[in-house]
């Protein structure tokens, strides 16, 4: 008999995260009832989001319960059914967490497009490339010629939304943590310029890249970058809150000066979405993002650490800017 793998939340982190509050147990593999398919996991997507998911206070979803199975979108391979329209061997994008065995409804998971890479539906073509897309397209409403601040621009929704901004004409200008991640953005994906933030003076990098001033930034991490990039945007600029990387592993959120009088006299509109909100137009999305995949004008770069007990770490590293593109753990 197989035994299901759990990774369980022992407790809430304090401040920055560590392996310790995790731990993996060994659960039975759940017999899928009437109107289900039984999941067997291959890939779980880590997201920045998993950390606030930790925090006691309510996201735009309730906590991850102490002593429950962590939580996390994966791509999951069905290895029972009771459910007409799903066959064993059919890969569904679930939310299973961190195990290898899950039982789902069937109205609760959605088989990934036909002809796409398991890879690529947990990534680009899921929560990631829909953030980018949306994210840019319909709250950035970006025009082409404009010029486009993106942040973790070498993460998993930073590296999509840039190069969606570079097939729209736009100017883009991506910030990241190393040297390394800065030359992959202008070498490879095709941004117009990189600032590591780790090592530049950002306003003086920013005034550099952006003499005009940006029209659009794209924020993933909140903080001192956010500060900065207020001071320079242009008149009626966009800032798509996208997400605040730099205060969910304990760090708090530092105030931004400026709030709202920037926003004032500037004319700036300022608005955070959550991509649930655009699942209803999925289709439109996964239109176009695969049709970019397909003709080569995107990348889509994963990130893969094998092995469902190296996930702990994985997360970590994420926080902390270990990975390039999309991180998976291949199970
Ligand atoms: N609104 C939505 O619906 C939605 C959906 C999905 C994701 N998001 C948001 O999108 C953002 C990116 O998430 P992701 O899952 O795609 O992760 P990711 O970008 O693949 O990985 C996170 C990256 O953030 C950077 N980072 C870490 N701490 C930072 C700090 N203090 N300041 C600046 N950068 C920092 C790291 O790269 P460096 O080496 O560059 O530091 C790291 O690689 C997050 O804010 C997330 O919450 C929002």
């Amino acid at each position: 008999m197989p035994t299901n793998r759990q990774i369980r939340l022992l407790r809430r982190p304090q401040g920055a995260l560590t392996p310790d509050i995790f731990e993996m147990s060994a659960g039975e593999v759940p017999a899928p009832g009437p109107g289900e398919v039984l999941c067997r996991v291959r890939y779980i997507s880590l997201d920045a989001s998993n950390r606030a998911w930790l925090d006691p206070r309510p996201t735009y979803k309730p906590p991850v319960a102490v002593g429950g199975v962590m939580e996390g979108i994966t791509v999951s391979e069905v290895v029972e059914s009771n459910v007409e329209g799903l066959e064993v061997g059919d890969l569904v994008e679930s939310f299973s967490g961190w195990q290898d065995y899950a039982a789902h409804p069937g109205t609760m998971v959605r088989k990934i497009p036909a002809g796409a890479p398991a890879e690529h539906a947990i990534s680009v073509l899921g929560i990631t490339g829909l953030t980018a897309y949306f994210g840019l397209l319909d709250i950035g409403k970006i025009v082409p010629g404009e010029r486009v601040l993106i942040s973790a621009a070498a993460g998993a929704v930073g590296s999509i939304a840039g190069q969606i901004a570079k097939l729209k004409g736009c100017t883009v200008i991506g910030s990241a943590g190393t040297d390394e991640k800065c030359r992959w953005l202008t070498e490879e994906l095709g941004f117009d310029g990189a600032i590591n933030y780790k090592t530049a003076d950002l306003g003086a990098a920013l005034g550099q890249h952006f003499p005009k001033g940006i029209d659009v930034y794209f924020d993933n991490v909140g903080g001192p970058m956010l500060q900065q990039a207020l001071l320079r945007m242009r008149m009626r600029g966009r800032v798509v809150c996208c997400g605040a990387i730099s205060s969910y592993d304990g760090q708090g959120g530092a105030g931004m000066r400026g709030i709202p009088e920037l926003l004032v006299v500037k004319r700036l509109r300022m608005e955070g979405f959550i991509v649930m909100d655009y699942f209803s137009r999925r289709a439109e999305a996964e239109a176009a993002l695969m049709g970019w995949l397909a003709d080569g004008s995107i990348t889509n770069r994963v990130d893969i650490i094998d092995g469902l007990e190296h996930a702990p770490e994985a997360l970590i590293g994420l926080l902390t800017g270990t990975n390039i593109g999309k991180r998976l753990v291949q199970l």
